[in-house]
């Protein structure tokens, strides 16, 4: 198949610097030659710009830190996306923290009536602008999706939701806030915490999961946040938190959705180089990645 990456050097939907370098993080870490090896056509678009210096200058009357900057990459990316989706081609986002998820999900979504989204993660990131105890954006980008919270996101790329509650399946969590509760409660969100993967293991998570897409969607999407992996296999995260997906249930979790077809597009953020023991995070990201795009032992 053809994958085409787009890397979004964005650190502005949170506090800590460096996690701009996960881009180059990942391509250093050879994201581009393996996905080649598998026998895949790649394109690699280069890095959408971001203004770091637009920074304090948000004039919209919020508490969400660096929105106007972040609304425009988001927007940008969300165009770009779409146009790789229209050529036929699978989207590969590379990031970046987590707020891009609102620019990929808006761009791949344009193109499905009912995208799913597989969201593995330490945290749900379904904070608003009401809930967020950080006003980092990086906390709310499920939430933007589901339509829930700031306009300028949620109406971001086109004016309407772009994914339902029921579509969404949540993996790997092990940090909500009180809103966040509320929200899964509120919509019924298929969330597979820690505790359930401890439970039942990562094949029946899986299975299961993509038995509760199967039919309903026409297309799913995979958000998958670094720090749902545990941070002894990947350190190089801006909020980690101890207790998560190993290396091993990672693997196993992307061949399981490699086998199905199902899966449209994919963006693999929070990678933050300044925090990692040598590239390791990203490293671990790019055997995921190779993973998802059907790389097998035999
Ligand atoms: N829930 C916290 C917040 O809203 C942390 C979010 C972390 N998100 C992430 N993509 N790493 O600030
Ligand atoms: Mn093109
Ligand atoms: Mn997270
Ligand atoms: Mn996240």
């Amino acid at each position: 198949k053809k994958v085409s990456i787009v890397g979004v050097p964005m650190d502005l939907g949170q506090n800590r610097r460096g996690v701009d370098m996960g881009p180059s993080a990942m391509r250093y870490a050879g994201v581009r030659s393996r996905i080649e090896k598998l026998g895949h056509q790649v394109e690699d678009h280069g890095d959408l710009h971001i203004d770091f210096s637009e920074k304090k200058s948000s004039e919209k009357k919020t508490n969400l830190k660096n929105l106007m900057e972040v609304e425009r990459v988001n927007a940008m990316l969300a165009e770009k996306v779409s146009h790789i989706v229209e050529e036929g081609s699978f989207p590969l986002v590379l990031g970046g923290d987590h707020s891009i998820a609102i620019g990929t999900i808006a761009g791949v979504s344009k193109h499905y009536e009912n995208l799913g989204v597989i969201w593995i993660d330490a945290h749900a990131d379904l904070n608003t602008e009401d809930t967020s105890p950080s006003g980092n954006i990086h906390g709310m980008p499920l939430a933007a999706s589901l339509g829930v919270g700031n306009e300028s996101l949620t109406s971001l790329f086109y004016p309407k939701a772009k994914v339902k509650p029921e579509n969404v399946v949540m993996i790997g969590h092990r940090d909500l806030d009180q809103g966040e509760r509320e929200l899964v409660k509120a919509k019924g969100i298929k969330m597979y915490t820690m505790h359930e993967i401890d439970r039942m293991g990562m094949t029946k998570v899986i299975e299961e999961s993509l038995t509760y897409l199967k039919g309903k969607t026409d297309g799913i999407h995979l958000s998958l946040d670094l720090d749902g992996l545990d941070p002894t296999d990947a350190p190089g995260v801006g909020t980690p938190v101890i207790g998560g997906i190993s290396y091993r249930e990672g693997h196993l979790a992307m061949e399981m959705l490699a086998e199905t077809d199902l899966i449209v597009s994919a963006e693999f953020v929070e990678v933050n180089p300044i925090l990692d023991e040598k590239n390791k995070t990203a490293q671990v990201a790019v055997a995921l990645i190779s993973s998802l795009l059907g790389d097998r032992l035999l």
